[in-house]
C-alpha cells in the first residue's frame, strides 16, 4: 500500500489559531515512521504554502473566503494527483475546511475511475452550516454543506461538477454540537447522522456496522477524521471541543472496524492544534487511532 502525506498547515476557516501547526505535530509524533512498521509505504510530500491567515471578521457571513478557496484548490489539486498514481492520500490539517479540497478530489477521481464513494465523516459537528446559518462565520463549519452544494460558488466548484457529492453517500458518527438552523438544515438534506445520543443507545459497534453497511469491490472509502470526535478528556488538542464523545475504546473499535472492510483508500486528519494541547498527546492518540484504521490489531486474533 502506497501512502502519501500531505500537510495543509492552516488555520485559515478556524475560529482559533494553532491547527496550522497541526501538520508539524503529526511528524514529531513519529506518523510516517508509525505507519510503515505496520508495511505501508509512506512518502511525506511536505507541506502545502498556501495563504496567510489574515484573521479578519465575517464578510458576507464568511470569514477569509477568498484564502479559503486558495487552500482548498491546492489541497485538491495535491490529493488528486496522488489520487492518479493510485496512492492513498492522508491530508494532514489544519482545519476542517479542507475537507472540502480533499473529498471533491476523491469524489472526482470516483467518477473517473467509475468507483462509487462512501464518506465517513468523524466529528463532534455536523459542519453543515451556510452563511446565513453559521454563528461564526467560520468555515470550517461548512464543508459538508458546501460539498453537497450549498455554499459560495467558488468553493462548491472546486471539484468540477456542483454538487461534488450527494449527501446519500455520507454517514456523520460522533455528533453531538448542531447550530439550531444547521439542525434544521440537516433534516431537510436528510443526512445521515449518528449522533452521541444514538452510539449511547446502540453501541459503537452497532453504529459502524450501519455506518458501512452496503459497501462493495467498487466503493472509495473516505475517512474524514476531525480530532474534536474524540473525547475532550483523551483529546485536548483542539480548538473546539465538545464533552461527551467517544472513549478511547470506543474510537479504537470504530477505527478497526473501518479496517476490517479493506475498503480505507483516503483519508483527512483534522484539527489539531498543538497551540491548545498538553505534551502532543492529541497527535500522539490520533497516530494512535489510525494505527488502527490501517489494521493495527491489538487483539489475540490474527
Ligand atoms: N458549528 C460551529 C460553527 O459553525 C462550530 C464548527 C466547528 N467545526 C469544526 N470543523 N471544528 O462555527
Ligand atoms: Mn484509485
Ligand atoms: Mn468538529
Ligand atoms: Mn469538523
Amino acid at each position: 500500500q502506497l501512502v502519501s502525506l500531505i500537510g495543509a498547515p492552516t488555520d485559515i476557516g478556524a475560529g482559533a489559531k494553532g491547527s496550522r501547526m497541526g501538520p508539524e505535530a503529526l511528524r514529531v509524533a513519529d506518523f510516517a515512521a508509525t505507519l510503515e512498521s505496520h508495511g505501508l509505504q509512506v512518502e511525506d510530500r511536505g507541506n502545502l504554502a498556501g495563504p496567510a491567515n489574515p484573521w479578519q471578521p465575517p464578510d458576507g457571513g464568511y470569514r477569509h473566503l477568498q484564502q479559503v478557496v486558495e487552500w482548498n484548490r491546492l489541497v485538491h489539486e495535491a490529493v488528486l494527483a496522488e489520487l492518479r498514481l493510485g496512492r492513498l492520500p492522508i491530508l494532514m490539517g489544519g482545519d476542517h475546511c479542507l475537507g472540502l479540497g480533499s473529498i471533491s478530489a476523491v469524489a472526482r477521481h470516483c467518477r473517473e475511475a467509475g468507483k462509487k464513494l462512501r464518506v465517513l465523516w468523524l466529528d463532534a459537528h455536523a459542519d453543515f452550516n451556510t452563511n446565513e446559518l453559521t454563528p461564526s462565520g467560520n468555515i470550517h463549519g461548512m464543508p459538508v454543506a458546501c460539498l453537497c452544494g450549498y455554499g459560495p460558488k467558488e468553493l462548491i466548484e472546486i471539484g468540477g461538477q456542483v454538487p461534488a457529492v450527494n449527501p446519500k453517500w455520507i454517514r456523520q458518527i460522533g455528533i453531538r454540537s448542531v447550530d439550531p438552523g444547521e439542525k434544521r438544515f440537516v433534516h431537510q438534506v436528510g443526512l445521515e447522522v449518528f449522533d452521541m445520543r444514538y452510539i449511547d443507545e446502540m453501541g459503537m459497534r452497532h453504529t459502524m456496522e450501519l455506518a458501512l453497511a452496503t459497501m462493495d469491490d467498487n466503493t472509495h472509502l473516505h475517512v474524514s477524521f476531525d480530532v474534536d470526535f474524540l473525547d475532550a478528556d483523551i483529546a485536548p488538542g483542539v480548538g473546539t471541543t465538545v464533552p461527551g464523545g467517544p472513549t478511547y475504546r470506543e474510537a479504537q473499535l470504530c477505527m478497526e472496524m473501518i479496517a476490517d472492510t479493506g475498503r480505507l483508500a483516503s483519508l483527512d486528519v483534522m484539527e489539531i492544534n498543538p497551540a491548545l494541547d498538553v505534551r502532543n498527546r492529541t497527535a500522539i492518540l490520533a497516530v494512535d487511532m489510525i494505527e488502527s484504521l490501517f489494521g493495527k490489531s491489538t487483539l489475540m486474533r490474527r
